[in-house]
């Protein structure tokens, strides 16, 4: 009997879709995927490392893993950037993990499973690195998918622990991604995000608004959307997409990360509040502007945390994630702590409070000011209420009777602080007729 997997995937997108590539390779080499961890003969577990939080999600995680292994011998695999972070001190802290696998070997984990006490975390060289191709097949089934642009980040931010876990950028050849996407839309999928950790700097042979273009013209494409951005790449040719390429939807998560000049020196983010703001001002009034926030950076003063609460203010983000800074290993900040001045736990959760409550009010009104209008939205799931997102990139629950990968009007009923609810009031465009093979599930659950 072929041999059974569970995957389970933490973190960023770049994760999700890395997680995906796994499940296609042990498809090849003859596992099967299942949803049930309990009666898998193999559980890969693909990790975050951005704060301290996500990579204690890994060791509870493994602690119900490892009772698994010991009543049936599951073989255990750690992916992901804690794989990539700690790499042999992983086996020593959790021994009965089998082996330990960095996110440049993905398509090596059905041969990692056979050799215990393995770890493959080296980087490869950017000259050498070829990106796994993904099976479009997996995708079959599903109005969206991730397309890998760019892997890696040349930055230096204080904070971030990534450049240590996923290495310097290295960017797709354009021919390959526009390949990519063409197979997805041949299986069904509508909507593609390019995904990559500094997506704006990609140099895969163009640069990123050229390959926006190209990825447009790929035939019965509907949707494009992108993630992650640094404002430092943001281009004027980037500019020119949002106002001139149609499939280019209008959303764009553009991390400040905080709203005082002096933390942003300290983050190493190279751009002041002025440059920030001069370039969101250059983009169409119609986007939802989404960004990232972070309270409690080493030696944020009060004064400095008023600037930030006033540069929110004054910005109309749609949405905003905000996180207490976290120390990280390897990272600028971390070896600064002491001369900068740890914030205490207690004023950091102050602020992100504050931060909070000011973004959670700002978001409901823009959403609750769209009751009773239209909002246009692609099916992602179309079993019993109706689901999917409109062109701003927010969930959309509806009545109707629309099918996968519809494109349709939704009259906004009601409206809260993570959806919209609503009825169907009109098909924009149906989805094309797919072939009849039924999509492989993959098993991959995301915590
Ligand atoms: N490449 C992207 C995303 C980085 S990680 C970018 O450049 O913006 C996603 C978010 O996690 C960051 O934008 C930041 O707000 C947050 N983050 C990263 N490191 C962190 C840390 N050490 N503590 C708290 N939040 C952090
Ligand atoms: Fe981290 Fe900065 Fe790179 Fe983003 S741009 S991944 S925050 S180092
Ligand atoms: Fe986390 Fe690694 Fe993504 S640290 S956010 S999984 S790149």
């Amino acid at each position: 009997m072929a041999r059974s997997y569970f995957i389970h995937t933490f973190g960023c997108q770049m994760n999700e879709s890395d997680s995906q590539r796994m499940g296609e390779a042990l498809s090849r080499a003859g596992w099967v995927p299942t949803a049930a961890v309990d009666g898998a003969d193999l559980i890969v577990v693909n990790t975050c490392a951005i704060r301290e939080k996500a990579e204690d999600k890994l060791y509870s995680a493994l602690g119900r893993y490892r009772l698994l292994k010991a009543q049936r011998g599951t073989k255990i695999g750690v992916a992901g950037c804690v794989a990539q972070q700690e790499k042999d001190a992983l086996l020593r802290r959790a021994p009965f993990v089998d082996f330990v696998l960095g996110p440049d070997h993905l398509e090596k984990v059905p041969q990692l499973v056979e050799a215990r006490g393995r770890v493959e975390t080296d980087f490869i060289d950017s000259h050498d690195y070829l990106f796994p191709q993904a099976d479009p097949q997996s995708s079959r089934g599903r109005a969206t998918a991730f397309v890998t642009a760019m892997k890696g980040c040349d930055n230096v931010c204080s904070f971030c622990v990534v450049p240590y876990t996923r290495g310097r950028e290295v960017s797709r050849p354009y021919a390959e991604i526009v390949r990519e996407i063409a197979g997805l839309v041949e299986v069904g999928v509508r909507e593609v995000t390019l995904i990559g950790q500094n997506v704006n700097s990609y140099a895969g042979g163009c640069g990123f608004a050229e390959l926006i273009r190209r990825v447009a013209s790929v035939p019965g494409l509907m949707r494009i959307r992108f993630t992650t951005s640094h404002p430092m790449d943001l281009s004027p040719g980037l500019i020119r997409c949002f106002f001139e390429v149609e499939k280019l939807m209008p959303h764009f998560h553009l991390p400040v990360q905080h709203g005082a000049d002096s933390v942003l020196l300290r983050m190493r983010r190279k751009y002041t509040i002025a440059e920030y703001e001069a370039r969101i001002a250059a983009l169409p009034a119609t986007i939802a502007l989404t960004s990232d926030i972070i309270c409690g950076f080493p030696g944020e003063t009060d004064e400095e945390h008023r600037q930030n609460v006033d540069f929110l203010r004054r910005t109309p983000y749609d949405n905003l994630f905000s996180f207490i800074y976290s120390p990280r290993p390897h990272t600028g900040a971390i070896l600064k702590m002491d001369e900068w001045g740890r914030v205490p736990r207690a004023v950091a959760l102050r602020r992100l409070d504050e931060v909070q409550a000011l973004q959670m009010a700002r978001t409901l009104e823009r959403r609750r000011s769209r009751i009773g209008a239209e909002v246009e939205v692609l099916v992602e799931h179309a079993a019993g209420q109706r689901f999917g997102r409109s062109r701003e990139n927010w969930a959309v629950h509806f009545d109707g009777d629309a099918q996968l990968g519809d494109v349709v009007r939704v009259r906004v009923a009601s409206a809260s602080l993570v959806a919209l609810r609503g009825e169907q009031v009109a098909v924009i465009d149906r989805a094309p007729e797919m072939a009849a093979t039924p999509r492989r599930s993959l098993a991959v659950v995301n915590a």
